[in-house]
């Protein structure tokens, strides 16, 4: 489907990638509107593609309605925002748990509830949901982040089939390890055995290409981490026994302790 001229919503405008992701979109032509829950940030980035912005904490359930309500309109739904969601299970409070699960999962989810049946209603449109390489593969101290990623991922594939042939396609675009900004760039941490990064640039050109060829799912990845993570989706138990032998543990740390003040 054609970006330009296109009505956009993006979520996550605020953060590393978002932002880079906003300013695509609109170099590509989209109008758009920006969503996040930092006022100043958000407006900061408004202002510099000319989009619209709404502020909405995706946690608290009626402000995702009030979203969907006031981007009725949109063509294009890229659902970007998402919390790093790390440490170990234990760890979590009830009131945490329930707001990774809302903001990662049940937002993504109603916010293409809402917005399909207008786009399905026009016999046009496209849903774009941002997940990660951690929706096909299993890691230590991330059981959250992986319960999300995992779940928007069946949610994605399933939702596609549901939608074939209405006009309003959907993808999933999963990048692995970000450099230069987001969440993990951000903690400063260096990946777990050396593994390659991507550019927030390259996670664009992925959302770009997915709604322009109408893709399933868009591994934004480097080669090594597209094969373990495959591997790891299919033998679960063998990609657990490699993960117990490498040396992994102090990078893990680092990046839980990075993102623990934002569960
Ligand atoms: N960075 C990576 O290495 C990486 C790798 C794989 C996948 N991803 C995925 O890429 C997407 C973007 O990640 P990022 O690295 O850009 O993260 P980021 O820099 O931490 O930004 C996260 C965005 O989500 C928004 N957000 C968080 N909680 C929210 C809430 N309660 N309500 C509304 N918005 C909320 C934040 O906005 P406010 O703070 O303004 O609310 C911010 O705009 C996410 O889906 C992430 O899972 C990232």
């Amino acid at each position: 489907m054609d970006i330009a001229g296109s009505h956009v919503l993006l979520t996550g405008a605020t953060g590393g990638i978002g932002s880079v992701l906003a300013a695509r979109l609109t170099a590509q032509g989209a109008r758009l509107t920006v969503s996040g829950r930092q006022e100043q940030a958000l407006k900061a980035t408004a202002n510099a593609c000319g989009a619209g912005a709404v502020v909405a904490d995706l946690a608290v359930r009626s402000d995702v309605v009030r979203l969907a309500e006031t981007c009725a309109e949109a063509d294009i739904l890229v659902a970007n925002a998402a919390l790093p969601a790390s440490g170990d299970l234990v760890d979590y409070t009830e009131e945490q748990i329930d707001r990774a699960l809302d903001v990662n999962l049940r937002a993504p989810v109603l916010l293409s509830r809402l917005l399909t049946e207008h786009m399905v209603a026009r016999g046009r449109g496209h849903i774009v949901l941002v997940g990660s390489i951690s929706g096909k593969a299993a890691t230590k101290s991330t059981s959250l982040y992986n319960a999300t990623k995992f779940g928007l991922r069946g949610f994605a594939l399933a939702l596609r089939q549901e939608l074939r042939g209405t006009g309003v396609g959907v993808s999933l675009v999963q990048p692995g390890f970000v450099r230069d900004a987001g969440m993990f760039a951000d903690s400063g941490a260096a990946t777990p055995n050396g593994i390659r990064t991507v550019t927030p640039g390259q996670v664009a050109d992925g959302v770009v290409r997915a709604v322009r060829r109408d893709r399933c799912e868009v591994n934004v990845a480097p080669l090594e981490l597209r094969l373990l993570s495959a591997i790891a989706g299919q033998f679960p138990g063998f990609a657990e026994r490699v993960q117990a032998r490498a040396d992994v543990d102090g990078a893990v740390r680092q990046i839980v302790e990075a993102q623990r003040s934002r569960r």
